[in-house]
């Protein structure tokens, strides 16, 4: 049998066609526009979704017996906010996961209702990109809007939804809107009143690999697929990357070096991060995680590249940077380009570079790119350690991973060797192992990534280097501090 796997993204939608051995046999990429309409918010058109994961499906299939297509199951962005009304159109433009346009709601809900409250009903606190501020935004600025929602959903869950007609969210996507009692995995009344929501404007909740429903008839004709093709619940797609790198079960850590930056802790326990700083969700195993997430980590590097040099050359642009360079840059870059989550939480820091010298070249730059993203997980990292947590090493995929002097970097900075997978399609192919489970080739995601998923590198630290990242670490923490009051000036 074939399985089809989405990975909804931020640039881009990526679908994969995978066999019931778990083989890749067909990739398709689609990309589509994010819209900043003011600094520090982002947006993106659902329809722009629904067209790319359309004509995605298409392009895969093409060659193959689409008779044997038996499932799909996507990983998608999280927290972006759809809203529908009556007639199950779109209201607005998604506003998306690394939107900071909340602040104000996010200090009623942290500083009037109270972190406390918030904790002991979600498992966490209010971050900008969460969805329930967009909810409180939408009702105070959009109030007309706001009275015609009758369907609130995630991206990916609108994806099912076009696909499906079942309005459905698993638990680890649900567990960013801050509408979700994560432990008990249902809907928190407390939530929902606070934000002027109802249970029946909420989506069904599911196990990320329940089968939701089937492609509807129109949709399967339109698309060449046969009658019976199931449709998983699927998975936020931190979550799904970590089903795809076989980052499951207990104690095991992901980092996903995509549009933003992630660190992944599986859990079999339900546990909570006492400060928040890390966000406490469930997964898609069937149990629970840990994460920090930084909102711009591989989108750092394509952002210097593409909008500051205007050069899409990105190889010959890193073969400056030779070994005897790294841990010796006197240039650092904070990567806070859309303000930051994880874990500072502050929607005014911004993107900065220092220690520039007229011997600095465009190479030392872009090396401090990569090194303030890797120091920026370190931050999380450190506060996981602070819990006890041992990290001893971690698996690490999306665009960024892709780079070998990237990944050496964020070894040397962590100080933990770290595991690529052969498949390095993280969400994507976690999504196809969703679906695979779903439709009953395993009995269960954990099974499934013991027997489909294979590490086929690892880079490891060096002592020496580790050690001169740590002395640049303990800078780079000094400098946030330094500059926090005026980013609050709203420079
Ligand atoms: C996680 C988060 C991001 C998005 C990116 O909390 O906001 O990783 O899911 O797609």
């Amino acid at each position: 049998m074939l399985y089809i796997g989405v990975d909804l993204g931020t640039s881009a939608v990526k679908l994969l066609l995978v066999n019931e051995h778990g083989d890749i046999l067909g990739e398709v990429s689609k990309e589509y526009p994010v819209y900043y309409p003011q600094s520090g918010w982002s947006e993106q058109n659902p329809a722009d979704w629904w067209e790319a994961v359309k004509s995605g499906i298409a392009e895969l299939t093409a060659d193959c017996d689409k008779e044997q297509i038996a499932g799909i199951g996507a990983g998608g962005q999280m927290h972006g906010l759809v809203v529908l009304d009556k007639n199950d159109e779109v209201i607005r433009p998604a506003i998306l996961w690394n939107d900071g346009r909340t602040q104000k709601q996010v200090d009623y809900l942290n500083g009037v209702i109270g972190k406390d409250v918030l904790s002991q009903n979600t498992a966490n606190i209010a971050f900008a990109g969460f969805t329930a501020p967009k909810i409180l935004w939408m009702k105070e600025n959009e109030p007309e809007l706001f009275a015609k929602i009758k369907k609130i959903m995630l991206p990916k869950d609108y994806i099912n939804y076009m696909l499906t007609g079942v309005h459905s969210c698993d638990y680890s996507d649900a567990s960013g809107m801050l509408l979700l009692d994560v432990k008990n995995k249902c809907w928190s009344d407390k939530m929902l009143e606070i934000c002027f929501v109802t249970k029946e404007q909420m989506p069904s909740l599911y196990e990320s690999s329940d089968i939701i429903g089937t492609v509807k008839a129109d949709i399967a004709s339109e698309l060449g697929l046969g009658e019976n093709v199931k449709v998983v619940a699927g998975a936020g797609d931190n979550a799904a990357a970590a089903i795809g790198t076989g980052t499951v079960g207990n104690g095991k850590c992901n980092i996903s070096l995509g549009t933003s930056g992630t660190i992944f802790i599986s859990s079999t326990n339900f546990g909570v991060d006492p400060n928040n700083a890390l966000h406490a969700f469930a997964h898609a195993d069937g149990c629970y995680h840990l994460m920090g997430c930084m909102l711009s980590a591989a989108s750092c590097n394509k952002w210097f590249m593409e909008d500051i040099l205007h050069d899409t050359d990105y190889k010959s642009n890193q073969a400056p940077i030779t070994e005897d360079k790294l841990g010796r840059n006197n240039v650092f870059f904070l990567p806070y380009l859309m303000g930051e989550r994880s874990p500072i939480n502050d929607t005014s820091a911004r993107g900065t570079f220092l220690g520039m010298s007229m011997d600095t070249t465009r190479a030392d730059m872009l090396q401090a790119v990569f090194e303030g993203v890797a120091f920026a997980i370190r931050d999380s990292f450190e506060v996981a350690k602070s819990l006890g947590i041992d990290i001893a090493r971690s698996n690490i995929c999306g665009g960024g991973a892709k780079s070998e002097l990237w990944k050496k970097i964020m070894a040397n900075i962590l100080g933990i060797p770290l595991d690529t997978v052969k498949t390095e399609q993280g969400p994507g192919y976690g999504g196809a192992i969703l679906a695979m489970v779903g439709c009953g080739e395993f009995e269960s995601v954990v099974a499934a990534c013991e027997s489909l998923v294979e590490i086929s590198d690892t880079v490891y630290p060096d002592e020496k280097l580790s050690s001169l990242y740590d002395e640049k670490y303990g800078t780079f923490k000094e400098i946030y501090p330094s500059l926090k009051a005026i980013f609050n000036k709203e420079i």
